[in-house]
């Protein structure tokens, strides 16, 4: 009998690690699947006409526009390293010239550029 304990005790333990296996969580088909939305596709496709963009004329919501794309260049405002005052300047207005003239052709200015982008100027 005292033999047989030892293999008693291990198949109970084998019995009770079988018994312990986490379970796996059911799928949770209620929860949404958040949707990416393809920035570049929709929300850069986007119309505006010169009195829209002249309606974000303020340092707190500046629209731009620089080769018939607009740009919405609020956020960088306080970070352009040539100062705030020239994006400023900008705001709710064709910036085609000032940024062609200061930056054109280059290409970090022009990829910051490119970043803020929400669509196109309509005729
Ligand atoms: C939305 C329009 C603009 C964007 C996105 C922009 C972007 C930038 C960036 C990214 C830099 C840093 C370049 C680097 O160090 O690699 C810069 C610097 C500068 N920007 Fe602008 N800029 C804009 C408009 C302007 C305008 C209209 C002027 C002046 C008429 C101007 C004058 C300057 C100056 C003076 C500097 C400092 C360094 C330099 O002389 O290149 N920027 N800008």
């Amino acid at each position: 009998m005292h033999k047989a304990i030892p293999s008693l005790l291990l198949s109970a333990a084998v019995l009770l690690l079988a018994g312990c296996q986490p379970q796996q969580p059911a799928a949770d088909t209620d929860t949404p699947v958040p949707v990416v939305q393809d920035e570049s596709s929709s929300a850069a496709d986007a119309l505006f006409t010169m009195d829209d963009v002249a309606t974000h004329a303020t340092e707190q919501d500046c629209y731009t526009v620089v080769n018939e794309n607009v740009y919405d260049v609020t956020s960088f405002i306080s970070r352009h390293p040539g100062g705030a005052a020239k994006i400023i300047a900008l705001c709710g207005t064709d910036g085609t010239a000032a940024f062609t003239g200061k930056h054109g052709g280059m290409p970090n200015q022009e990829r910051t550029l490119a970043s803020m982008r929400i669509g196109t100027l309509r005729e």
